[in-house]
């Protein structure tokens, strides 16, 4: 069931799902987080830090379980999703870091890696809110178009239009990691409430088609019309696919 919070700017409507966190945190401080990087969820992080630094939310007993993580980046590399998590909230809110977890990008053994994420999971317990980012392909994490809808946390070869999206973050093509370790759909949706951030005219045709298409794994995030209570936060040019096929829903 999809819920829309929608303005005409990504600040506005970020500031909605913000509005959700924060009431979220206030009911329960103990919250399980499932967490996501990418340019989408920056004024939500922003508008969280904020709402901590005057003291609505405390991250205190807060726990974060992270999306993904690149393969080959350390945690110190600036363009590994450790350090975004650092940068946009962990150092600027009061989590503790032994609460926050990411998948490990320099990880020997891929394999083992996946499996000590998912059982990680199991132990933190299920997300009470998960924010989601959609790839200009469908993907959410880094789960890629596919036959099949991965279930559990895997190495993932990205697919060349992911490259190129994530292209923009770095000096060359040749830097760009060319895999990750993903948590699965499966993972993905255990969450009791899952949060999608959809901003700027690149997103809305996919948008539409995960919200309103075939539910397939050629297109990850259409999972979502699966699950029970599934926010979807997005802008008037992110919108404008849906509002053009279907009308003024949101
Ligand atoms: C990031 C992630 C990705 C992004 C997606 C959108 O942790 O899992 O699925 O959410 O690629 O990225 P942006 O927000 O940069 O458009």
């Amino acid at each position: 069931m999809f819920h829309f919070l929608c303005a005409s700017t990504k600040k506005e409507a970020s500031r909605l799902a913000a509005d959700l966190a924060i009431d979220l945190l206030k009911k329960n401080p103990e919250a399980v987080l499932g967490l996501a990087t990418g340019s989408s969820p920056l004024d939500f992080y922003a508008d969280l830090v904020e709402a901590n630094k005057a003291g609505q939310i405390s991250f205190k007993k807060v726990k974060s379980v992270n999306l993904d993580e690149y393969v080959g980046l350390a945690p110190d590399h600036d363009q590994s999703y450790a350090y975004f998590m650092h940068e946009n909230l962990f150092d600027k809110v009061d989590i503790l870091p032994e609460n926050t977890h990411l998948p490990s990008g320099t990880a020997k053994d891929l394999d083992a890696e996946c499996r000590r994420y998912h059982e990680l999971l199991l132990e933190v317990g299920t997300p009470d809110l998960q924010v989601l980012g959609i790839g200009n392909n469908g993907h959410i994490g880094f789960n890629e178009p596919a036959d099949v809808f991965p279930e559990n946390t895997s190495a993932v070869t990205l697919t060349e239009s992911t490259i190129r999206a994530n292209s923009r973050f770095f000096s060359s093509m040749d830097e760009v990691p060319k895999m990750a370790i993903s948590m699965g759909v499966g993972e993905i949706l255990r969450a009791k409430k899952i949060l999608l951030l959809a901003f700027g005219t690149a997103k809305a045709e996919i948008l539409e088609k995960a919200l309103f298409g075939e539910v397939t794994p050629r297109v990850p995030a259409s999972i979502l019309q699966t699950a029970d209570e599934v926010y979807i936060c997005a802008d008037d040019e992110a919108m404008a696919v849906i509002r053009e096929k279907h009308g003024a829903i949101a």
